[in-house]
């Protein structure tokens, strides 16, 4: 197959829309065996509210975006990341969220996401990295083939249910920098 070119770069105020799109059509085809169908239509029915949420993260100072996008500019992914929001795990930046379009999966695209995000934490002082990820999700391995070691599970509800979590770190977030 054909290598898939794609550009990664910081996510600008109007991509918010986009960046929404994506992470609603990712859900739906990462997790439709593992969550109640009627999340995705509920998140479907919800744009609003997320775009104008999304435009608010997409401001703030201590959230760092990127999208990955086609070299006509259609985003088909993005990622996300900041202070971690637990400090028992002694590690100090999150990988908040990551979701690409399922045609530009394993393509290398979300390998060149995490390692920008990283690249960009690392560059704001932070010395770690942590990332939740759903355990019956089958992309957990791509954590681990990024050298993440998994440390502790925790259960989350979404929506009517109880899942557990998975949480992956890196005690060096040059290991993942590159
Ligand atoms: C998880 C995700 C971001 C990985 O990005 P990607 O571009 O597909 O991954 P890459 O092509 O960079 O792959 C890097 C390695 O991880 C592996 N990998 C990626 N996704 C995988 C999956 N779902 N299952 C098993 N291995 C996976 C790849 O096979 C590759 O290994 P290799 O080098 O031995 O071939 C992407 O597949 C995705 O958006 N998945 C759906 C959403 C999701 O699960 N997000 C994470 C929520 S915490």
């Amino acid at each position: 197959m054909k290598p898939k070119k794609f550009l990664v770069r910081r996510a600008q105020p109007g991509d918010a829309e986009a960046i929404v799109r994506v992470h609603v059509a990712s859900w739906r085809t990462t997790y439709h065996d593992l969550l109640d169908p009627t999340i995705f239509d509920d998140m479907e029915k919800s744009l609003d509210q997320r775009i104008a949420r999304q435009d608010e993260w997409l401001a703030r100072p201590d959230i760092v975006t990127y999208v990955a996008t086609t070299l006509h500019h259609h985003i088909v992914g993005f990622i996300n990341g900041g202070p971690a929001r637990r400090h028992d795990l002694g590690l100090d930046a999150e990988l908040y969220a990551i979701y690409l379009l399922s045609g530009w999966q394993k393509s290398g695209v979300g390998t060149a996401l995490v390692r920008q995000l990283a690249l960009s934490l690392q560059v704001r002082g932070y010395h770690s990295l942590l990332v939740w990820v759903l355990s019956g999700n089958p992309s957990r391995s791509f954590y681990e083939r990024l050298g993440g070691r998994a440390l502790t599970e925790s259960p989350i509800t979404i929506g009517s249910q109880t899942l557990d979590e998975t949480a992956y770190g890196w005690d060096d977030i040059a290991v993942v920098s590159g």
